[in-house]
């Protein structure tokens, strides 16, 4: 039986759920010292003085570290796609960009000791009005950065032309507040110095090659010289995905204490030193026409990023590539600098915001034409991506949302705002549609067969909570003939075969189809024995005609058979390794268009006294292709969906205005969803095998299911309340 395709449990679900997984602050290290970060108060100027001598005086203090007697990093270049979060590096010079920015960094035997230490410093500073980001007044200081990973602007026909003639207008301004990812696990770095040099860093990332390569670059040592090691993440949700300074400045410390150091950010600390998402003003015009086709689409998206670095919240690109518009689309996207740390990708990145506004303003459409939301839709669907010309390689939309609208009941619906009602509360109905970028990126995997039959997976990819051990085991497993629980897999070490990060709902597709081609490798080279070996069982026949099950090898239509313990020892071999490269051509290159697809339908209850929303049940349809464990994948729609229930009705980082500063910096203080808020969530899977996407026919599946939550749900909103929400998160003063 394959097991690719079975909803086999998490094969790591009995040590996470014993204490038995070892996530990177549980690592012991003999002679460990812990390092505590003291961070700027103010968000604009500088040191003035550091005073540490009560702190270097303190008990256990081994050394306290300032700008003037940090060791020295090299300053790398910023991209989208580099493993740097952020380039400006704290602890290099007197300046002060944003508030929470590192000032010193306390060494002590404790971590106690190096806390209390940290207030025991003195800072003065020298303050200046710092940039915020404010929304009457962001657009004066707009500007297009530089292109570094999608083109910034994009124009296909003549949209505004088109909108401007277009029978049916709709033109709004859609805004999202910053958010912050808030794993349960903190950020933290163990680093440890061998004595010929060698740097290992036990760090929480989602991408331990990347975080090599970075700190090879700024610590100025070759690659060869340092590990990274990241077997368990306790969340990450794309703030682990970029390496942070604190990374940084662990290694460094722990050379200068010659000892190894821990340093895990507070809670506090993560507001302002492992990235966020920037908050961001979206603009969208829609034309169309009587029948609700569209003629025009324009999208305009502005975000806040650091001084230093133009991070783009690409929230227009989903209007490039979703909806058909006859007359035209035209998108563009511009920054604004703020004395902030550099915002970074966060859970369904670009999409979730965008389709926040694109698929409202649908809604908006749809009751300004009178066309029911799912049939508009569905006028509006393309086998083309409008954006590049190219078809798409598999785009089953129309199946989710006609199935998902089956599921739903969605024709027992009455279109009319605040017409349904349960007793007290106004009833709503809300749809949304989502596409979702689809990544090809390289990676690599090791297989090896063992003496006793079994295999073992090895690659520097990452679980990052989701079952990338279940399923590389799953896949492994068919590919050799084996029961997937003779799989072991091991995961997040950079002396493992390199492969690409846990990022773009990516890992699946491919760091999963690199392993495949490991256990192919090594199954054939199984068959080559089999046939040519010593004592060979099946000498002359045709490759083709050898059955592999459950680890044992045999030749069609004969009685012959040989385990792969027993082929093994016959050829006196104690293990059998394959390596699998996957490389495929980058999408953009490739001759269709890859992404994946859903359409996502809300019930939310409505108190019109009190302005509480409840959600009340909630269908997902998705298209991400084939489907390797419904049962991992199903949770990782129903992670997606709480994410996205939070997107539109808790999440938001505020900014004291005058100084800058996060207020929130703790979960009392920023709201995510919890049990109580969520309802039975209901799963429905209905893309096929895709053969453009990865030889796994898998489409990107985890971020997708957070994208168009929102916009579903404020759909449902006003559907509930005939409100129109704008601006998220909905929240009970924009109710009432
Ligand atoms: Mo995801 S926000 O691409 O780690």
């Amino acid at each position: 039986m394959n097991a690719v395709g079975q909803p086999i449990s998490r094969v790591d679900g009995r040590l996470k759920t014993t204490g038995g997984a070892r996530y990177t602050a549980d690592i012991p290290l003999g002679g460990m010292v812990h390092a505590a970060i003291v961070y700027s108060t103010i968000a604009s100027g500088r040191t003035v003085s550091i005073d540490s001598q009560a702190a270097e005086k303190a008990p256990g203090v081994l050394a306290v570290l300032t700008h003037s007697n940090m060791p020295r990093m090299n300053r790398v270049p910023w991209s989208h796609l580099r493993p740097q979060g952020q380039t400006y590096l704290p602890l290099q010079d007197d300046s002060i960009h944003y508030a929470g920015q590192p000032v010193a960094l306390v060494i002590a035997d404790t971590l106690d000791q190096a806390t209390h230490a940290g207030t025991l410093i003195k800072v003065t500073y020298e303050t200046h009005i710092p940039a915020v980001f404010d929304l009457r007044t962001a657009n004066e200081d707009a500007v297009v950065p530089p292109q570094r990973m999608w083109p910034l602007s994009s124009s296909l026909g003549d949209a505004d032309k088109a909108i401007a003639d277009a029978a049916i207008k709709i033109e709004q301004t859609y805004t999202m507040p910053d958010r912050h990812h808030n794993p349960m696990e903190p950020h933290v770095t163990l680093a440890v110095w061998d004595d010929d040099g060698t740097l290992t860093l036990y760090d929480s990332t989602q991408m331990v090659v990347g975080t090599r390569k970075l700190a090879s670059l700024v610590l100025g040592i070759p690659e060869e010289k340092i590990n990274v090691v990241c077997e368990f993440l306790g969340g990450g949700f794309g703030g682990k995905s970029w390496s942070w300074p604190h990374t940084l400045l662990a290694a460094l410390a722990a050379k200068v204490v010659n000892r190894p150091v821990r340093l895990q950010l507070t809670r506090a600390q993560m507001y302002s030193m492992a990235g966020h998402q920037a908050a961001t003003v979206q603009t969208i015009a829609l034309g169309a026409e009587h029948g609700g086709k569209l003629t025009g689409i324009r999208h305009d998206s502005l975000n806040p990023t650091s001084l230093f670095d133009d991070y783009v919240e690409y929230a227009a690109v989903a209007s490039r590539h979703l909806w058909h518009a006859s007359g035209g689309i035209a998108t563009s996207h511009r920054v604004v600098h703020v004395n902030r740390n550099t915002p970074v990708v966060l859970r369904a990145p670009m999409e979730a915001q965008g389709h926040f506004a694109l698929e409202c303003a649908m809604d908006e459409l749809a009751y300004a034409t009178g066309i029911d939301p799912v049939e508009l839709r569905l006028r509006n669907d393309t086998d083309t991506d409008p954006y590049s010309g190219r078809p798409f390689s598999t785009r089953a939309l129309r199946e989710c949302l006609t199935k998902g609208a089956a599921r739903f009941g969605w024709d027992k619906r009455t279109p009319e705002p605040r017409s349904m009602r349960d007793g007290r509360y106004v009833v709503g109905q809300g749809v949304a549609a989502a596409i979702f970028t689809h990544w090809r990126w390289p990676g690599k995997a090791g297989v090896t067969l063992k003496g006793n039959g079994s295999a073992l997976v090895e690659a520097a990819a990452h679980d990052i909570g989701t079952g990338t051990y279940t399923v590389m085991a799953q896949v492994a497993a068919d590919a050799l003939g084996l029961a997937p629980n003779r799989v072991a897999v091991r995961l997040g070490d950079t002396r493992l075969p390199e492969s690409h990060p846990a990022i773009g709902s990516a890992t699946v597709a491919n760091a999963t189809a690199a392993v495949m081609l490991a256990a192919q490798a090594v199954r054939e080279k199984a068959i080559e024995l089999a046939l040519t070996g010593r004592d060979a069982p099946f000498v002359g026949a045709a490759p083709e005609d050898v059955i592999i099950a459950d680890g044992r090898l045999a030749l069609a239509k004969t009685n012959l058979n040989i385990t792969y313990a027993e082929l093994l020892a016959r050829n006196g071999l104690s293990s059998v390794v394959g390596g699998g490269d996957y490389a495929p051509v980058e999408e953009v290159n490739g001759a269709k268009a890859i992404f994946s697809f859903s359409a996502v339908f809300a019930e939310v209850r409505v108190d019109p006294d009190l302005g509480l929303v409840r959600l009340n049940r909630f269908v997902g349809a998705y298209d991400a292709g084939r489907i390797i464990n419904p049962k991992t994948a199903r949770s990782q729609a129903i992670g997606g969906i709480i994410w996205g229930l939070g997107q539109a009705l808790l999440e938001q980082s505020e900014t004291d205005p005058a100084s800058g500063q996060f207020i929130n910096r703790n979960y009392s203080g920023y709201l995510v969803p919890t049990n109580a808020d969520i309802p039975e969530l209901n799963v429905l899977f209905v893309g096929g095998f895709d053969e453009e996407a990865s030889p796994l026919g898998a489409k990107g599946l985890g971020e997708l299911t957070a994208v168009s939550v929102a916009p579903a749900i404020a759909n449902a909103l006003y559907h509930a309340t005939g409100k129109r929400i704008r601006d998220l998160p909905v929240t009970v003063e924009k109710l009432l």
